[in-house]
């Protein structure tokens, strides 16, 4: 019998962990079966409870429920401590370890899969909802120059700030404060793409060979990637390689084999 995990979610239909994971598991001979499992908004913790029962051993979890698994988990690692959300479950005996492997898995595509090193650069995270805190402790670890958080209600950027000082420097802006500002790496970890909109940036703010990354992916280009192409930013990326290097990174945690990337973010992107 293979051992059975799933990404949990609402909705779910549209995830590609399953052809993710079902590509690791073949490329790693490890035997596991990886399903999608819909869970009602307010059913979270019994779906859990239901999957563990039938022996699951571990789940992904995406939207709306990572705060959930956040505050169910017995032990959790410092990155979902950082992040107060949790991607990743494994279900050990007697209690549920959480992890969250999305600041990693963008962190990995951004230096490794980009070849984008963030030590001493100057970086702009847009936005300052969960996506964002995810990413935050990742990308201090990797030493930039400067960290600074815009979003569109600016309580929330500063709320992010005092929270991540201690990690680097960081500086929470509202988007006209950005007027004049340059930077190296734009992350934009708004839903505002999910929606087709753009969120208010001032012209003007990739510096020379920038590099614009999306967290949010699709058919053709972000509103986001298409300002950013507009505006003379030199390589743009979508979410996709954060996608299958988050899902990398959960394999890891669960099976303590790290499967190739490149031949799934290939597959998943026919066009590149
Ligand atoms: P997630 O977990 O995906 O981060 P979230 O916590 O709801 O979702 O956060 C969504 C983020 O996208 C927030 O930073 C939000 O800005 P506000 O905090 O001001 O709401 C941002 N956002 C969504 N739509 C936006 C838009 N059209 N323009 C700018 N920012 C937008």
């Amino acid at each position: 019998m293979p051992d059975h995990y799933a990404v949990i979610g609402n909705p779910v239909a549209q995830s590609k962990s399953p052809l993710i994971h079902a590509e690791f598991s073949r490329q790693t001979g490890e035997s596991i079966r990886y399903d999608a499992i819909l869970a009602p908004v307010d059913e979270f913790a019994r779906a859990v409870a239901d999957f563990r029962q039938q022996g699951g051993r571990g789940l992904n979890v995406t939207v709306p429920f990572k705060l959930d698994a956040f505050r169910m988990c017995d032990r959790v690692s410092g990155r979902a401590d950082a992040a107060e959300a949790a991607n990743t479950l494994v279900f050990e005996e007697g209690h549920i370890f959480g992890d969250n492997t999305d600041g990693a898995g963008l962190v990995r595509d951004v230096t490794s899969n980009l070849g984008f090193p963030l030590a001493g650069k100057r970086v702009l995270l847009v936005g300052a909802g969960g996506a964002a805190r995810g990413v935050m402790m990742p990308v201090l670890e990797r030493e930039p120059c400067i960290l600074v958080i815009a979003n569109r209600t600016p309580q929330k950027a500063y709320d992010l700030q005092q929270r991540f000082s201690d990690h680097g420097k960081v500086v929470a802006v509202a988007y006209h404060d950005l007027r004049g500002e340059h930077f190296d790496l734009v992350i934009n970890a708004t839903s505002a793409s999910l929606y087709g909109e753009l969120p208010p940036l001032p012209v003007g703010i990739f510096a020379p060979r920038s590099l614009a990354y999306d967290m949010m992916y699709g058919k053709g280009h972000t509103p986001f990637l298409q300002f950013a192409r507009l505006q003379g930013a030199e390589y743009l990326a979508d979410g996709v390689g954060m996608l299958v290097e988050q899902a990398a990174e959960s394999f890891f945690v669960w099976r303590g084999i790290r499967p190739r990337t490149d031949v799934v973010i290939k597959m998943l992107r026919p066009e590149a």
